[in-house]
C-alpha cells in the first residue's frame, strides 16, 4: 500500500514567500492547508497545486487577527499536520505612538499570538506521531532594535526567534522540529501593503532575495533540523555584523530617521 501524502499547513499563503511554500511543497508531494484572508488567492493557489502536482488542498479562509482563528483553524484543517509554516504578516512604517493601539493589537494578533497559538494547537499531534515539524518565519530584523516605525516588527520578530529556539530544546529528541527562518529583503507584496517601497530604493538587488529563494533555503533547514537560519549570503553577512556591532553604534545607526 502507498503511503499517504504528508500534509502542511501554511499560513499566509495567498502571496509571497507563503504562495511559494504552496508551490515547492506540493512539488514535493505534500497535501496543502491553505490560510488567508483572500478566497480567491488561496483557491487559485490550490487549483495549480492540485493540477501541477496531483496533491490534495484545503482553502481555510481566516483572518488571524480575531482571536478565536487558530482554534477554528485546528478544528476545520484534515488531520493530521506533519508541517506547520507559520509565515502570515504584514509590517509597520508609522512610529510607536503615531498608530492606534487598535491596530498594534491587531498586529500582535497575527504576528506574535496566532503563530504561537497555532503551535500550541498543532504540537501535540506531531509529538504523538514522533514526528513532524514547526516553521516559524521570522526576519533578519529580529536580530536588533528597530529602526523608528519598525519598532513592534523588530520585537515581534525577536519573539518568534526567541521562542522558537527556546522551544527546540524542549523537542530535543521527540523526533518533531522547529526551525525559524530569518529572511532580508524578499521580492513580495509586504512592502507595497506596509507601503515602504519608495524608502528601500537604495537596497542595491544583491541585498534581495526572491521568495522562492528562501522557500528553497527554509525547506534545508527543515531538513536538516537547523533551529536558526538566516537566508541569502549577504543577509548572513548583515547578520554577522549585528551581532558583532557593538550595542551603542548599532543603536545609533538605527535611530535615524527615514
Ligand atoms: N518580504 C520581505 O522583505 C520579508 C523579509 C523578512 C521577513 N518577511 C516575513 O515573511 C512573511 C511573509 O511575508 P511576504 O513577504 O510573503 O509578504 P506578502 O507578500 O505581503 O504576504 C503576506 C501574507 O500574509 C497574509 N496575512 C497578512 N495579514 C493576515 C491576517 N490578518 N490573517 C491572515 N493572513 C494574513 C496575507 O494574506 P491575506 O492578505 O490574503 O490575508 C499574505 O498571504 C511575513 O511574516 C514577513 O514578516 C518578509
Amino acid at each position: 500500500m502507498s503511503q499517504p501524502n504528508r500534509r502542511a499547513l501554511i499560513t499566509g499563503a495567498s502571496a509571497g514567500i507563503g504562495r511559494a511554500f504552496g508551490m515547492e511543497l506540493a512539488r514535493r508531494g505534500y497535501d496543502l492547508v491553505l490560510v488567508a484572508r483572500r478566497r480567491q488567492r488561496l483557491a487559485q493557489l490550490a487549483e495549480e497545486a492540485k493540477d501541477e502536482f496531483g496533491v490534495t488542498t484545503q482553502v481555510i479562509v481566516a483572518d488571524l487577527a480575531e482571536p478565536g482563528a487558530p482554534m477554528r483553524i485546528r478544528a476545520e484543517a484534515d488531520a493530521p499536520i506533519d508541517l506547520l509554516v507559520n509565515n502570515a504578516g504584514f509590517g509597520t512604517s508609522k512610529e510607536f505612538l503615531d498608530t492606534s493601539w487598535t491596530a498594534h493589537e491587531t498586529f500582535l494578533r497575527v504576528m506574535v499570538h496566532a503563530p504561537t497559538e497555532l503551535t500550541h494547537l498543532l504540537l501535540p499531534g506531531m509529538l504523538e506521531r514522533g514526528s513532524g515539524h514547526v516553521l516559524q518565519i521570522a526576519s533578519l530584523a529580529a536580530l536588533l532594535p528597530g529602526a523608528p516605525g519598525n519598532t513592534l516588527y523588530a520585537a515581534a520578530k525577536a519573539f518568534m526567534l526567541r521562542f522558537s529556539e527556546s522551544l527546540a530544546a524542549e523537542l530535543a529528541g521527540t523526533g518533531v522540529g522547529i526551525s525559524v527562518i530569518c529572511p532580508g529583503l524578499t521580492h513580495t507584496e509586504f512592502h507595497d501593503v506596509t507601503q515602504t517601497r519608495d524608502d528601500l530604493s537604495w537596497a542595491p538587488e544583491s541585498l534581495w532575495q526572491s521568495a522562492e529563494e528562501v522557500v528553497a533555503e527554509a525547506l534545508r533547514a527543515v531538513e536538516r533540523n537547523e533551529v536558526v537560519r538566516v537566508t541569502g549570503r549577504s543577509n548572513r553577512g548583515v547578520a554577522w555584523l549585528m551581532r558583532h556591532l557593538p550595542p551603542t553604534l548599532s543603536r545609533s545607526l538605527l535611530s535615524q530617521r527615514r
